[in-house]
């Protein structure tokens, strides 16, 4: 089998139009949604998703604002920027980006957010409703895997999932997100992680393969079987003396060997990293009509 290649540019591409429809919509009556990101330090990745969040809010006429601290800034200062991006009218999502450095507790940043411009879906108000199963803003990475899924006919109802990874960002809220009794989930979810026992056992019987452990081309082809689908979320940078730069990116999936067997896979770059950034307009988006009664509180 050759699998279908899941195209998250082209996704994404849909997605925004769809966003930058109701961004002019809600210009029209005088409402403008913003966006403020805050990054810590100089960690190159990061600050390309962050000019990435940047250029995305610029396309769909989103309002946006990136606030550059350095790598000294201490927890106290930051916290209190969060609260003051808080009470600002002009700004609807407040994002810290993460990882942040290491003198500074994530935990307590993300929790100082006003969980209403929680965009992220990081904070823990945000976190416990999606557990539960109520509104709130999904985390992005998440909600975009959930999206190439649905979007590319491989609804995830019923199938069993294996996710490859247990962090707070994509391996728990997904798995979370896809046991839900709700359209787009409806999956019997595996999460395995570092201390996995036979984990090419357990990834074998995946109907849907979600990778998201950073390790570069980790899953080969005798982990998967015939006709898997695969998203693969990893993003590693490794050596590539044919390329100008010395380096290239690969998933966590050897995606030249996956893609013999599987039904369908996203590929590293344009799979799954264009689907975060949007997501994330998405809830901007959305939270712009919170804060403007449009509707019911997050
Ligand atoms: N670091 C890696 N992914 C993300 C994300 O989705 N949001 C934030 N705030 N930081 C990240």
């Amino acid at each position: 089998m050759v699998a279908t290649i899941i195209n998250g540019d082209e996704i994404a591409k849909t997605i925004r139009k769809e966003i930058k429809v109701e961004v002019d919509m809600l210009k029209a009556k005088g409402i403008d949604p913003g966006l403020v990101v805050i990054i810590v330090g100089e960690d190159p990745a990061s600050q390309v998703y962050v000019r990435k969040k940047g250029e995305a809010c610029n396309e769909m006429g989103i309002c946006s604002e990136t606030a550059m601290l350095p790598a000294s800034t201490t927890e106290e200062e930051l916290l209190e920027l969060v609260d003051k991006y808080n009470k600002d009218p002009k700004f609807d999502g407040v994002l810290v980006q993460v990882p942040l450095p290491k003198h500074i507790s994530e935990e307590r940043v993300l929790l100082r957010i006003d969980p209403s411009k929680d965009v992220d879906g990081f904070h823990p108000m945000n976190v416990g409703k999606m557990l539960v199963g109520a509104d709130c803003y999904l985390p992005c990475t998440p909600h975009g895997c959930q999206e190439l899924l649905m979007r590319s006919g491989n609804d995830p109802a019923g199938k069993h999932v294996v996710v490859l990874g247990r962090s707070n960002i994509v391996g728990k809220p997904v798995a979370c997100m896809l046991i839900q009794k709700a359209k787009g989930a409806d999956a019997t979810v595996t999460v395995c992680h570092s201390r996995t026992k036979n984990i090419a056992e357990i990834t074998r019987q995946a109907d849907i393969l979600i990778a998201a452990i950073g390790q570069p081309k980790f899953v080969k082809a005798d982990m998967v079987k015939d006709g898997v689908v695969v998203i693969d979320v990893g993003v590693n940078r490794i050596a590539d003396a044919t390329k100008k730069s010395g380096t290239r990116l690969v998933g966590d999936v050897d995606f030249d060997e996956v893609s013999k067997k599987a039904k369908a896979i996203t590929p590293v770059p344009g799979g799954v990293g264009p689907m975060t950034i949007t997501m994330l307009m998405k809830n901007t988006v959305q939270a712009a009509k919170v804060h403007h009664g449009l509707v019911e509180k997050c």
